[in-house]
């Protein structure tokens, strides 16, 4: 097959789709891998280390779109990008469409099959693909969260820890996932006092263990979240429903139960936000205030630090990456059922539930939809 690897568009986003690993494995199977002058740059990857491997480097994204059959990338395709599929085209990224519509509907149009990371599940039903960029994002969350209760940067002006005779700041985290448990260590390991909530109870009793008791885990419940708002100083929300948009587990009306100058994480900003006014912001202009409450709600907080996402995304993606290039879409989907939950757009349909439903379109099997 061949197999290509955009640079990615999207504002600050440094990460790339593959390393020259990922080439090597590729060509050695028999691929033929086209990358972007410049692909790597971001995450200290030479075009001279691609070509080392056997890739093809190509001047600009037209020529990769044109000289590949599978696309590879990082982010959701801007406009720009999905103007340059077509139907031949398999699309592997994260596609995050629950919340968008009118990405969802482009893709649809383009005819592409569009097999979104976020979605594929391993055969215990967890998400092997959005793993890896949720155990980034959930230590971001806590460092960014730290940094934005510094006063000059408009916090209260609280350091998590705490010094001795002085307590510390609390930390309240809603979901209990890979970001999850991910915030809960960093936030533990600042010394912080730190609250999880989830509403799988076995997954509390998950954390409890590896945390060693170290964090106080609660069932969520709107009134349990409502007794724990006015305790917090930075409240990370990390909610996932797979597929679906993220629901609102702290609305406006519950801000004023916070303290002013408090900081709200939605790292679930990527499926629409788990705050009813969290909007998405980029690294450059990361945060905005409602009603007194710092917002932190950017939606590729693992794109700030490519040198360690560029690597767990791949090791995590290139298995999957090889199995589509070495079977193609519908023999790979059917050796394995959980890459199948990946394919949420294929010959114009929507072919994941949980996206039709969010979207309001219809829903087709992907075995009928090609
Ligand atoms: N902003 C970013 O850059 C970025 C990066 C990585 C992941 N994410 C997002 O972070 C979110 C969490 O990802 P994850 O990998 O931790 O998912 P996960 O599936 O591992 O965990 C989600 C947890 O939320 C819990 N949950 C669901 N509804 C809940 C509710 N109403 N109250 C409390 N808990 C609830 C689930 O039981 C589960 O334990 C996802 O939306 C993901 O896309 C964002």
């Amino acid at each position: 097959m061949k197999v290509g690897v955009p640079t990615e568009i999207k504002t600050d986003e440094y990460r790339v789709a593959m390393t020259p690993a990922g080439v090597r494995d590729m060509t050695d199977t028999g691929h033929d891998v086209f990358v972007q002058a410049g692909a790597g740059e971001g995450s200290a990857i030479a075009d001279a280390d691609y070509q080392a491997q056997g890739a093809q480097i190509v001047p600009d994204a037209d020529a990769v779109f044109e000289s590949s059959d599978m696309i590879v990338k990082v982010k959701e395709p801007q406009p720009e990008e999905v103007a340059r599929l077509r139907p031949h085209h398999t699309l592997f990224t994260y596609l995050h469409l629950a919340p968008d519509p009118e990405l969802t509907r482009s893709l649809a149009d383009s005819g592409a099959t569009c097999i979104a990371y976020e979605t594929v599940e391993d055969e215990r039903g967890r998400l092997p693909l959005l793993a890896p960029m949720s155990e980034v994002a959930g230590k971001i969350a806590t460092q960014a969260g730290a940094f934005m209760l510094e006063k000059p940067l408009g916090g209260r002006g609280i350091l998590l820890g705490g010094v001795p005779g002085v307590g510390p700041a609390t930390v309240i985290i809603i979901g209990g996932g890979v970001v999850g448990l991910n915030a809960a260590f960093i936030a533990v390991g600042m010394e912080a006092e730190v609250f999880v909530l989830d509403r799988n109870i076995e997954r509390l009793r998950e954390l409890d263990t590896a945390l060693s008791g170290r964090v106080s885990t609660v069932f969520s419940s709107s009134l349990a979240i409502e007794e724990l708002l006015p305790r917090a100083d930075l409240v990370i929300g990390a909610v996932l429903v797979h597929g679906a948009k993220a629901p609102y587990v702290v609305t406006r009306e519950r801000l004023k139960l916070m303290k002013r100058q408090a900081v709200l994480v939605d790292v679930s900003i990527d499926q629409g936000g788990c705050f009813e006014t969290s909007r998405p912001t980029t690294h450059s202009d990361p945060t905005y205030e409602v009603d007194g409450i710092t917002h932190y709600c950017v939606a590729n907080m693992p794109g700030a630090v490519p040198i360690t996402s560029t690597y767990a995304l791949t090791n995590a993606t290139l298995p999957y990456a090889l199995e589509l290039a070495q079977h193609g879409v519908a023999d790979a989907i059917e050796r394995n059922p959980g890459l199948r939950s990946g394919v949420n757009v294929a010959g114009g349909r929507i072919t994941h539930p949980a996206v039709a439903q969010a979207t309001g379109m219809d829903f087709t099997p992907v075995e009928q939809a090609a």
